[in-house]
């Protein structure tokens, strides 16, 4: 058995590598995958990757990776583990950014499970299925009349901003701005999120603004029931409220762009699989068991939160102490050989995808149902709008998020309409 080394510490019987690790000779590197996008020759075939490998992350700490699909969704469920524990200062850590403590994603119970029910309240299937109608027509309005389009900043973001600024009920007249002010906070496409600091302010100030609005008038969209969501322990106190909508916006936001850019490099890296979507005649593959393939083989935020042991305990075939941090790689979860035959294949036709991209157990994304209708309604309305779609540039050219970022994503998407009717389709 094995462990990562720390200070003072014998070294580790197997030699901890590059985060992420290195994929076997012949095959991409983790850590280009990481930024590259969907391109499952990356991944070791066959059982040549172990359940549990130790892996040195970018900030120099030590952490378990786990890349096992059962072994994954068991810690992730699995209480010896603390996401409070590791957002403390001392804590392994995987980025250099370390989140927000009093944020949803860095509480464990009782205090996550309070929050996360006052929460849940505002995604129920209904309040999401009264969003799609505007998806669906905002989608087709981005669309209509063009011939060429960058799908990142003319079609995903526009579209994924307005979807979450009607979740946060950001007035109409507002909306460019915000998105404005977001995408130069997230860095979305300048790939840079470290020196967005003003933006970031300008951002937080926009956001305590909303939520004093909400207060006032709750309005009926998400940010009004949250602002008066309340049980016997009282409302969301204002700093929750503030953690949690900023939380909305980096989880909600950043990874709905990412997800559909990686998802239409995806199709486009496949034609034949996105004939099979785009045409009518194979409507039982599109579009909800197609959008579950299309999420287990680009999973758009690569690895989970980091967790940390809050006592010694063997994970498979390895012994984690008491104090060690541990990631579930949502990536390889999907492409585990055990789970998924022909794994490396996408297959729009697969029944049952199964896959770990939203996380599972009780950090489970909230916003899962969400982006699910969101990637469904996008990639229906470019189906119809273009279903002769083809990239303007080798996909080999395209630029990516930096690998650092916790999301991956295409930063451009340039591509042709072709099968497109300007003008002749009803909104
Ligand atoms: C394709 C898009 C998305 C993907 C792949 C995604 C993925 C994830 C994953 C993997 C987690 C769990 C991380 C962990 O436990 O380590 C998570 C949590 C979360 N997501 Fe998403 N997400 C997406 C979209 C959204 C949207 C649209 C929203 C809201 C508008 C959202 C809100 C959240 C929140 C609030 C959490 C934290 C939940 C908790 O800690 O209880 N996400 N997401």
């Amino acid at each position: 058995m094995s462990h990562p080394a720390r200070p003072g510490e014998a070294a580790p019987a197997s030699p901890c590598v590059p985060f992420p690790p290195p994929a076997p000779a012949g095959h991409l590197n983790l850590a280009q995958a990481a930024q590259r996008g969907p391109l499952p020759d990356f991944l070791p075939t066959g059982d040549s990757v172990a359940d549990v490998v130790p892996v040195v992350a970018p900030t120099g700490d030590h952490i378990w990776l786990v890349t096992g699909f059962d072994l994954g969704r068991k810690v992730l469920t699995d209480d010896r583990f603390s996401r409070a524990a590791a957002v403390a200062p001392t804590a392994p850590a995987i980025h250099p950014l370390r989140p927000d403590p009093a944020a949803l994603t860095s509480l464990d119970p009782p205090q996550h499970t309070r929050l996360r029910r006052l929460v849940n309240r505002s995604f129920t299937p209904q309040a999401v299925a009264r969003l799609e109608d505007g998806i669906r027509h905002t989608a087709r309005r981005l669309l209509a009349g063009r011939t060429r389009i960058d799908l990142v900043a003319q079609y995903a973001m526009p579209l994924s901003a307005t979807t979450i600024c009607r979740v946060l009920g950001v007035p109409e007249a507002d909306h460019a701005h915000f998105a404005g002010l977001a995408d130069q906070a997230l860095g979305i496409t300048t790939g840079i999120f470290e020196e967005q600091s003003l933006a970031r302010d300008a951002l937080r100030d926009y956001i305590r603004h909303l939520i004093a609005e909400a207060r006032r008038r709750p309005g009926g969209h998400m940010l009004g029931a949250l602002a008066t969501a309340h049980d016997e322990s009282g409302t969301l106190s204002h700093q929750e409220l503030t953690a949690l909508v900023e939380l909305l916006l980096n989880a909600g936001y950043e990874t709905s762009v990412g997800q559909l850019g990686l998802t239409v490099v995806a199709l486009l890296d496949h034609p034949e699989q996105w004939r099979l979507l785009a045409t009518a005649a194979h409507p039982e593959h599109a579009p909800s068991a197609a959008v579950e393939e299309l999420l287990r083989y680009a999973p758009v935020v690569p690895m989970s939160f980091s967790r940390v042991a809050r006592q010694d305990l063997v994970l498979g075939t390895v012994r984690i102490r008491a104090g060690e941090a541990v990631v579930v790689s949502l990536l390889h979860a999907g492409f585990d050989p055990r789970t998924h035959p022909n794994a490396s294949r996408l297959d729009v036709t697969r029944p049952h995808a199964r896959h770990l991209t939203f996380g599972h157990g009780a950090h489970t994304c909230l916003g899962a149902q969400l982006a699910r209708t969101q990637l469904r309604v996008a990639l229906e309305e470019l189906a119809a709008a273009a279903p002769g779609l083809t990239p303007r540039v080798p996909l080999r050219s395209l630029r990516w998020r930096r690998p650092e970022a916790v999301v991956r994503g295409p930063v451009a998407l340039p591509v042709t309409l072709s099968g497109n009717a300007p003008g002749t389709r009803a909104s």
